[in-house]
């Protein structure tokens, strides 16, 4: 079975906590932070200690638990377990999946309010999770077969064990093509301004023994000019009927490039990911963050004093750019 070195998050039986790694800490430094309270989700999703779309809705079901467990003898425990339901659904706007979890996971609330103990909600967050670890193990088959035993993938942002509950939907991919082909190598873009992939990808690849080279986020049309990038793969945010895809900002621009080059461009994502109550992207929301992210790199300024900065965390790609969304279920070919 295809493995990863890196986990995202751990139940601790002894304590019944779920511990979430730091994200902000990496790469220097590999620490799990327990959750204690509903207030330690809600900041643990908006400051990014956990970010990916799979994670963060991973995150938000085992919140919802633990305001549950916390309200439970409350005869107001419905209103109280909702209230932090919208604390929790206002921290990021653009990934569905955190929505989509909230919603299945206040469903078993409902139907289990009258029960002794708030058990079947911590299951339930259990099978969300371990349903995506299932789902990341599907798509890296299905892309493994898909894509085949090529050289050279390029990928952007992290969309891998940091950001799921399993092996990654893009980098789970990765991961089964490697094992097929251990000389595969990786392109990681830098992906400014948050550096996901300086950051948290080249860390996890390099963790789990899979070749990469770290590029800034211009340098990918030079590399593909020189048929260095046989293929890219992504992960997605948010996917609409007409399959349109949110991701991390940046994507759009290398979706162009692949066009451009005749480069296959896929994206990997879990059903969780599927928004089907939106027909395009432009019915999107995305993510508008801090200036700060930009205007500075690890506390230190790289830009003058008052200029003016937008932060778009997000674009969105059209489907006519994408050769193939890799689902758990299979292949969906967008553009033939
Ligand atoms: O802002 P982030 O780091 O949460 O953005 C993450 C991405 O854009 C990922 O590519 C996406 O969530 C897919 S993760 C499997």
């Amino acid at each position: 079975m295809i493995h990863s070195n890196v986990e995202t998050f751990r139940w601790n039986t002894q304590t019944q906590q779920l511990e979430i790694l730091d994200q902000l800490a990496l790469p220097e430094m590999e620490r799990f932070v327990p959750m204690k309270t509903v207030d330690d989700f809600v900041n643990a999703i908006s400051d990014m200690l956990v970010r990916g779309a799979p994670a963060i809705g991973i995150t938000a079901a085992y919140g919802i638990y633990y305001s549950a467990r916390s309200h439970w003898n409350d005869p107001q425990k419905l209103a109280l377990i909702q209230s932090d339901k919208i604390r929790l659904a206002n921290t990021r706007p653009t990934a569905v999946n955190l929505f989509w979890a909230l919603e299945r996971i206040m469903k078993t609330v409902h139907s289990h309010l009258h029960d002794e103990s708030p058990d079947a909600i911590l299951q339930e967050a259990h099978t969300i999770w371990h349903e995506d670890v299932e789902m990341n193990l599907k798509m890296a088959e299905w892309g493994a077969k898909e894509i085949g035993n090529i050289q050279n993938i390029l990928t952007h942002c992290n969309a891998g064990a940091l950001a799921t509950g399993g092996i990654g939907t893009a980098l789970g991919v990765i991961r089964a093509i490697h094992e097929n082909q251990p000389s595969l190598h990786v392109w990681v873009d830098e992906t400014r301004p948050y550096l996901q992939g300086a950051r948290l990808t080249s860390w996890e690849l390099m963790k789990d023994g899979i070749n990469c080279t770290l590029i800034t986020d211009n340098m990918s049309a030079y590399l593909m000019k020189q048929g260095l990038v046989d293929a890219i793969i992504v992960g997605a945010d948010r996917i609409a009927a007409n399959h349109d895809i949110a991701n991390k900002i940046g994507t759009y621009a290398l979706a162009v490039l692949a066009n451009y080059h005749k480069i296959p461009f896929y994206v990997a994502a879990p059903d969780s990911t599927f928004d089907p109550n939106i027909a395009s992207g432009n019915e999107i929301v995305i993510e508008e963050r801090s200036a700060n992210e930009v205007v500075f790199i690890k506390n230190r300024r790289i830009a003058p004093e008052g200029v003016k900065v937008r932060h778009p965390a997000f674009d969105v790609t059209p489907h006519e750019l994408i050769t193939g969304i890799i689902t758990p279920n299979g292949v969906i070919h967008c553009n033939s």
